[in-house]
């Protein structure tokens, strides 16, 4: 049975085709009196509608790909993932209180995400060998993690991930990651793009492809 009787509902908006709760929607005030997320992940950031925008205009999905999705919070992009190309798809982030917000969007949505608890450093060559591709939203906030970032991409294509996709709104420790990997891979791009859904939101987009795929 769907989650809502019927729509609209008041604090509920759509983009790119997936329903989204806004943080006073009566769902979210509910979880909010047992969760708390703790790092920046209390609500959905506009770097996923980046995401979702450059997936409509590329190949990248393609049809029933596994898909990890870093940091991924309420999960806004891997939702639209699981909907749009149908993949399957596994939400990583540190904080495992963003968990039941991401759960409850998904059943709106009427799709299944995995999740698993996991710092972006302890994720493993092994765990990242089951999946095609990789994506972050806005998840270069701290100048320490473009370190941490980089050294996970290096791992990630050592076990076989074919693509890594980050969204960022152009902090400076994205530009910094950006810049080490546009030095060591060939195949990187660093790529202005603006979403129009739920409103106009303009910020970078970084697409590594794996050098030996
Ligand atoms: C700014 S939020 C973005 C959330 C989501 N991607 C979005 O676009 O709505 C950053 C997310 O990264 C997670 N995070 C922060 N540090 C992390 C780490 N070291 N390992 C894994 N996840 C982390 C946070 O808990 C949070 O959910």
């Amino acid at each position: 049975m769907p989650l809502l009787q019927e729509l609209p509902e008041n604090n509920i908006f759509q983009a790119y085709g997936i329903l989204l709760l806004k943080n006073n929607h009566r769902f979210v005030r509910k979880l909010k009196k047992y969760y708390t997320p703790s790092i920046h992940g209390h609500k959905t950031w506009n770097s996923s509608f980046l995401l979702m925008d450059y997936f409509l205009h590329n190949e990248t999905l393609g049809h029933r790909k596994t898909i990890m999705e870093l940091g991924c919070g309420w999960g806004p992009a891997s939702i639209f993932c699981a909907q749009h190309a149908d993949a399957k798809v596994t939400g990583v982030d540190r904080d495992d209180e963003v968990f039941p917000y991401l759960e409850v969007q998904a059943a709106l949505n009427e799709v299944e995400i995995k999740t698993k608890q996991a710092s972006f450093e302890k994720i493993t060559k092994k765990q990242f060998s089951e999946f095609d591709i990789l994506i972050g939203a806005d998840i270069c906030f701290w100048d320490k993690l473009t370190k941490i970032h980089y050294n996970l991409i290096n791992r990630a294509f050592k076990a076989g991930v074919k693509e890594i996709i980050i969204a960022d709104p152009g902090r400076e420790p994205f530009y910094e990651l950006a810049e080490k990997c546009l030095d060591k891979y060939k195949d990187c791009d660093l790529l202005d793009w603006y979403a129009t859904e739920p409103e106009h939101f303009e910020g970078e987009i970084l697409v590594i492809r794996n050098p030996d795929y």
